[in-house]
């Protein structure tokens, strides 16, 4: 997200947002999943979609001109592209990404709300709506089988010495799972509420790794946390809590850590303006919307939960092209 480049371009692509959203909708409306078997004309993904046969033609051709499919007479294909990144099931899929940002389209059309109000702008919990937060969960899947790989190729933590680790919010459980497969000795545990905790199962049986790794399911502020981990890995969940609900968490963490135990924090840590990363910067306006009480935090206040928790030798590391970086700390 880049924040130098404001050429009259720019302001044009944000202002031309209908592709867009007509790309999203696509997803949703899975049509490239129809076309994988072969060519078809609008009047048959009309009628296997239940929409209207002249409205559904002004859409692929939209879609068509936007280089997605190809036409031929009047049957549309899939493009290359589309067959490679947005048919279900294939390895390359970016489809949950696409439909996790549809499904938030609505909320963010109320910002003006939440900006008057402060109050967020969704009913319920978005981890409430199982069909939201399986394509929000896998989306976030397939951008951290590279982040993981990243961070190990870096080092920037050494698990070398590490035997039991705890993946607090695991999600996908995608991190502990790259984790275990680059260090045989590792065992983890991970813990996440019941719908993330099925798809982790999932992740980690495809992995083979269920001898090392045990999924728990429950909620961390309700239950006790079990202890005797020398490695807790936190990536992507203090950003959707309050200031206070984080201090109080690392409170616990240090407790459930043996001795010479690490905490790692994973997640869009904020400069002391709040301005950067950028990405992070936009993330917090999402959370207001979406649950009123998280936004990305500052080093200083992580450092300040760990610390003020006992924690010590809390460092941040990062690289300068990542939004996602790490503070770890010592018990
Ligand atoms: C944005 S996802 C991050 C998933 C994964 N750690 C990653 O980095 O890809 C946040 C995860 O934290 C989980 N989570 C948030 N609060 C939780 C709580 N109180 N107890 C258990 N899990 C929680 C959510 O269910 C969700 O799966």
């Amino acid at each position: 997200m880049a924040a130098n480049r404001w050429m009259p371009e720019r302001f044009d692509e944000i202002a031309d947002f209908w592709a867009n959203r007509l790309v999203m909708e696509s997803a949703a409306l899975d049509i490239y999943g129809q076309l994988a078997g072969g060519s078809l004309s609008a009047e048959e993904v009309a009628q296997r979609l239940g929409l209207e046969a002249q409205s559904t033609h002004l859409f692929l051709d939209a879609l068509t001109g936007l280089g997605l499919l190809s036409k031929k007479g009047n049957r549309y294909s899939n493009s290359e592209a589309a067959a490679r990144y947005l048919v279900p099931g294939l390895p390359d899929y970016i489809g949950h990404r696409l439909i996790a940002a549809q499904q938030s389209w609505e909320m963010w059309g109320h910002l003006f709300d939440a900006l008057r109000s402060g109050q967020r702008q969704r009913d319920k919990h978005y981890f409430d709506d199982p069909e939201a937060a399986r394509h929000s969960l896998l989306a976030l899947h397939r951008d951290a089988r590279s982040r993981a790989a990243d961070i190990l190729v870096r080092g920037d933590i050494d698990l070398s010495e590490r035997h039991q680790m705890l993946d607090l919010g695991c999600g996908a459980g995608t991190y502990a799972v790259a984790f275990c497969r680059a260090h045989r000795q590792l065992h983890a545990t991970l813990v996440d509420r019941p719908i993330a905790a099925a798809i982790a199962r999932d992740v980690v049986a495809s992995a083979g790794l269920e001898d090392r790794i045990s999924v728990l399911e429950y909620d961390v502020d309700e239950h006790e946390l079990p202890s005797n981990y020398d490695f807790i890995w936190i990536s992507n969940v203090i950003n959707a809590r309050s200031y206070n609900a984080n201090r109080a968490l690392f409170e616990r963490l240090y407790h459930r850590l043996v001795p010479g135990g690490e905490v790692a924090v994973h997640d869009m840590i904020m400069d002391d303006t709040r301005t950067r990363p950028a990405r992070g910067a936009v993330f917090s306006v999402y959370m207001l919307l979406s649950n009123g009480v998280g936004r990305c935090y500052t080093f200083q206040e992580v450092f300040d939960w760990l610390d003020g928790s006992g924690f010590h030798d809390i460092r941040w590391v990062r690289e300068a092209e990542d939004d996602m970086t790490l503070v770890i700390g010592t018990r």
